[in-house]
C-alpha cells in the first residue's frame, strides 16, 4: 500500500489487534486510505494510527499527566519557585509509576517546562525563580507510563494579574477550543491551525510559527507536525486513530521569537511581549475526537 507497510490477506488477522479477519475489520478502511492517497491527499502511514490497545495505554499515561497538572493547580501560588513545581511534578509522576518525559530528553535537565510571562516555551525550573502576583506561567507536563506518552499544559495566573494578561490567557484557551471544534474525522489537519490563527488574529494576537503540536503515543514527538498558522483543507487527513496535540503559543505582541538564550532551551518573544500556551492531546475517532490529556 501507499505507506509501504505489509497488508494482511483477506482471511488473515487484521493489523489492528482486534483478532478479527482483515476482510471483516480494516480492509475497507485501508481501501479508503489508498484511494485518498491515489487522489493526491497526504495520508498518514498506518503505523501512526493507534490501536484500541495503544489508546488504552495512552489513557493510563494521560491520567497521570492530567493528575500532575491538577496537583500543581492545587498548590501553585505567589512565592512558589519553579524548582518546587519541578519537585511536585517529579515526585507525583514517580509515585504513580511513571516517568517525567522531559527529564534528560535531548539533554533537558528537569521534569517539566515552566514558562513565565514573555517565555514562549521550554523554560527550565530554577530555585532562584519565584512566582509573584501578576505573573502568568505555563506548566507543560509530559509523562511516560508503560512506554506510552502523554503531553498537556495549562496556564496559571498567579494572584491578581493585569486585564491584558488575563485576556491573553483566556483567548489562548479559547483558541484551543476553536481548534478542537475544527476537528473532523477525514477532514484536514490544516483546518485546526487555520481556525486557531483566525481566532488569535481576531483578538489582535499573533501565533508562533516555529513551534507546533505533534503526533504522540508510542514516542514523545511523532509525525505529523501540527502548525497553528496553516491553511484550511491542507495537510494530513485526520484519519481515525491519529493521536496528536493542539498546543498553540500565542503572543500579545509580534509573532517573532528569540531562541538565543545560552541555556539552549528557553524561548522568549522577540519583543518581550506576554505569551501564553495551552496544550491538549486527542485521538481522532470515527465520529469526532476523544480528549486524552488536558
Ligand atoms: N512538552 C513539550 C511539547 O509540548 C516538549 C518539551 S521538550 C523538553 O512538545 F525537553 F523541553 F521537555
Ligand atoms: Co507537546
Amino acid at each position: 500500500m501507499y505507506d509501504g507497510l505489509p497488508t494482511p490477506g483477506r482471511n488473515d488477522e487484521c493489523w489492528c489487534g482486534s483478532g478479527k479477519k482483515y476482510k471483516k475489520c480494516h480492509l475497507d478502511f485501508d481501501e479508503r486510505l489508498e484511494a485518498l492517497y491515489e487522489a493526491g491527499e497526504e495520508v498518514p502511514p498506518r503505523d501512526l494510527l493507534k490501536t484500541a490497545a495503544d489508546i488504552e495505554g495512552i489513557k493510563r499515561s494521560a491520567e497521570v499527566n492530567a493528575g500532575v497538572l491538577d496537583y500543581v493547580a492545587e498548590r501553585i501560588a505567589p512565592g512558589t519557585t519553579t524548582e518546587q513545581i519541578d519537585q511536585w511534578v517529579h515526585d507525583y509522576t514517580v509515585e504513580h509509576g511513571a516517568i517525567p518525559a522531559p527529564l534528560n530528553y535531548e539533554g533537558f535537565p528537569k521534569s517539566v517546562c515552566t514558562s513565565i510571562n514573555e517565555v514562549v516555551c521550554h523554560g527550565i525550573p530554577d530555585a532562584d525563580e519565584t512566582l509573584a502576583a501578576g505573573d502568568i506561567v505555563n506548566v507543560d507536563c509530559s509523562t511516560i507510563k508503560d512506554g506510552y506518552f502523554s503531553d498537556s499544559s495549562r496556564m496559571f495566573c498567579i494572584g491578581e494579574v493585569s486585564p491584558e494578561a488575563a485576556d491573553l490567557v483566556r483567548v489562548t484557551k479559547e483558541a484551543v477550543e476553536v481548534g478542537l471544534a475544527a476537528v473532523k474525522p477525514w477532514g484536514h489537519l490544516g483546518d485546526i491551525g487555520a481556525a486557531v490563527n483566525a481566532y488569535a488574529q481576531e483578538h489582535g494576537y499573533t501565533v508562533v510559527r516555529e513551534f507546533g503540536g505533534h503526533g504522540i503515543g508510542l514516542e514523545f514527538h511523532e509525525d505529523p507536525f501540527v502548525s497553528f498558522v496553516s491553511e484550511p483543507g491542507t495537510g494530513c487527513v485526520l484519519v481515525p486513530g491519529l493521536c496528536f496535540t493542539i498546543e498553540p503559543m500565542i503572543n500579545a505582541g509580534a509573532q517573532e521569537i528569540d531562541m538565543s538564550d545560552p541555556n539552549g532551551w528557553t524561548v522568549r518573544t522577540a519583543d518581550r511581549s506576554l505569551t501564553a500556551q495551552w496544550e491538549v492531546q486527542l485521538v481522532i475517532t470515527e465520529d469526532g475526537y476523544e480528549l486524552l490529556s488536558w
